[in-house]
């Protein structure tokens, strides 16, 4: 796919961070989009955002929609009527199948790295968690007992103190990143442009990707990821460094 004017995209998740941006992007360039999040009224915002920007004629319609739930991805593609619509999801498995089966349809497989995004937030919002401000003792417990098993001692530190932390981290992990949405989403629809299969987005995804396949066996063990880190790999996922006056 070369140009996207005129065609029609489904974004899933795009009340929000990559979602919302590809939307955005898709629509200034005159792509009829549906959009659809679990949240109603952000993915409601995404449609007015990108209907300020698309070329007239461009039909945005926002949907709520659960894609963990079947019967709801399928009332979301009757409501989109797209003759063709992969409720499976686009995924690798089904790159060979198309090529055979539909080789129209083309597939690619996105493998971000860092993003800057408020999915810590939006998680736990979904997971139906309360905000931080207010977590109750049994959460921040649970926090208390991961950061120990890590060997983080939380002696002196009070409930409030871990709130913060828990905050500083989610801000950190949106404000850090090496990449905004803005630009993993160009990054995304490019690869679709060059009909990459594969689309890494980043230096820590290509870094990753390749550190997976030199060594695949040890991919889920701690010395992986304490190689990944000497890499360089993300570093920005790390708390901050003590200041030196803290030191
Ligand atoms: N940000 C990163 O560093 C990163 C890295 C690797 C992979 N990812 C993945 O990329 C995707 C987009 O992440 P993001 O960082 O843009 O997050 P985000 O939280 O900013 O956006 C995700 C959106 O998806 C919506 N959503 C969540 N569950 C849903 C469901 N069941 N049905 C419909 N909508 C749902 C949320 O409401 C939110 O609007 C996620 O799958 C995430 O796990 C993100």
């Amino acid at each position: 796919m070369k140009d996207f004017s005129g065609k029609l995209a489904v974004v899933t998740g795009a009340g929000s961070g990559m979602g919302r941006e590809l939307a955005l992007q898709l629509a200034s360039e005159g792509c009829h989009l549906a959009v659809c999040d679990i949240m109603a009224d952000t993915a409601a915002e995404t449609r007015c955002e990108c209907m300020k920007i698309a070329p007239a004629g461009t039909r945005v319609t926002s949907h709520a929609c659960d894609v963990s739930q079947e019967y709801q991805v399928v009332a979301f593609r009757d409501a989109v009527k797209a003759a063709k619509f992969a409720v499976n999801g686009f995924s690798e498995g089904l790159i060979i199948d198309l090529r055979h089966n539909a080789p129209h349809v083309k597939v690619s497989v996105v493998m971000p790295g860092h993003i800057g995004t408020n999915v810590g937030y939006n998680s736990q919002k979904i997971l139906g968690k309360p905000s931080i401000e207010d977590m109750p003792a049994s959460e921040i417990a649970k926090i208390r007992e991961t950061m120990e098993r890590r060997g983080l001692s939380t002696t002196g530190i009070t409930d409030p103190e871990i709130k913060a932390m828990v905050k500083m981290q989610l801000e950190s992990f949106r404000d850090n990143a090496p990449l905004t949405p803005k630009q993993a989403a160009a990054i995304i629809l490019d690869g679709v442009r060059n009909e990459q299969w594969r689309i890494l987005v980043g230096e820590d995804a290509r870094e990753l990707d390749r550190m997976v396949r030199e060594t695949p066996e040890e991919a889920y063990e701690l010395s992986f990821m304490n190689r990944l880190l000497e890499a360089g790999v993300y570093q920005t996922l790390l708390p901050p460094a003590a200041s030196p006056e803290e030191s």
